[in-house]
């Protein structure tokens, strides 16, 4: 039986609803969580709660904190926090579209929905520019222990934290290089996904390789592209038990580590970025008992 949000580490399904929400109203606050977590079941809808959310109910989760706004050179990585997300994973966008209605309403009194993110797997999961995108990801009891807490007490095992970043590519730029440059930015051929040996240390696949770092720096990825009229890319999201490996693997990217920066933002950078505390679950039900919501 798992004491997680079964939906964490579920394959990315055919299509997902990222929304996003402030926090309008802190007195009607643990009413609409506690309808939240009535109406929700961590499979097919997996929940996330912001620093400013805790905050107005005044608890501290420990390992919470917002996400940090980061500069390299001729890059910035912005910070944008909300107070509660809703991942929908479905494989109907009508019927992702009708949950998106339902659950906005059910914690209306208190939370604005700010921001909605139409994500989709790409063939079997790859990435818009044609690479494949979860390969390195940490799977069965691996993926548990690296996105899932454990030995932090009764109402928090079971939690996980969550980075979630909108990147927008230039589809263009990426297409003008060769095959060859393209496989060194990523660091993989597209051919076979077979690594690189020598590609440039600023090859992605070179700057964020897991067991390079000290600790060694895994993370969960389910990530899925987004298109919408005025632009296409990533939603980047990264699960780990906390958000220590995420925030290393970052600043690697971003060359703060040693000057040397990622060459994935040659043709992709992200627009916002947000943390959030996923709450345990149990039997299907999410557990808010360590916000003191019974
Ligand atoms: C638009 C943004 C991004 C794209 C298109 C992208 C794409 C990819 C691709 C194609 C791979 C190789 C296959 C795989 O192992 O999944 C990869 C690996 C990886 N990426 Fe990203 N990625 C992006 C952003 C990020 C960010 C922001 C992080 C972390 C801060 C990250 C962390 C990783 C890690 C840990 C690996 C596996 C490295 C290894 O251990 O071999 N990626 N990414």
């Amino acid at each position: 039986m798992s004491n997680y949000q079964t939906g964490i580490l579920a394959d990315v399904p055919g299509h997902s609803r990222y929304l996003f929400f402030s926090l309008q109203n802190s007195d009607e606050l643990s009413t609409a969580l506690q309808q939240l977590r009535d109406a929700v079941d961590g499979e097919e809808t997996v929940v996330g709660i912001g620093e400013s959310t805790l905050r107005a109910i005044d608890k501290d989760i420990p390992g919470m904190r917002s996400f940090p706004g980061l500069t390299g050179p001729g890059i910035d990585i912005p910070s944008t926090p909300y107070a509660l997300l809703l991942w929908l994973r479905g494989d109907d966008r009508g019927e992702l579209l009708h949950r998106t209605r339902t659950l906005s309403q059910t914690i209306e009194t208190a939370f604005q929905l700010d921001d909605v993110i139409e994500g989709f797997r790409y063939r079997e999961g790859d990435d818009l520019s044609g690479y494949e995108d979860g390969t390195e990801n940490p799977k069965d009891g691996d993926a548990i222990n690296v996105a899932i807490t454990s030995d932090t007490g009764k109402r928090l095992d079971g939690s996980s934290f969550v980075a979630i970043q909108q990147w927008v590519h230039n589809l263009d730029q990426f297409q003008a290089y060769s095959s060859d440059e393209q496989d060194h930015i990523i660091g993989r051929r597209i051919s076979d996904n077979e690594e690189i040996e020598d590609a440039p240390e600023a090859a992605h696949v070179k700057r964020t390789a897991q067991e390079d770092f000290d600790p060694e720096a895994f993370v969960v990825r389910r990530s899925m592209p987004w298109s919408a009229p005025d632009g296409e890319g990533l939603v980047f999201v990264a699960f780990g038990n906390t958000f220590d490996a995420f925030e290393a693997l970052l600043n690697r990217m971003t060359g703060n580590d040693d000057g040397i920066v990622d060459s994935l933002f040659s043709f992709t950078n992200p627009i916002t970025g947000c943390y959030f505390w996923c709450p345990p679950a149990n039997n299907g039900r999410i557990d808010l008992t360590a916000m003191g919501i019974e």
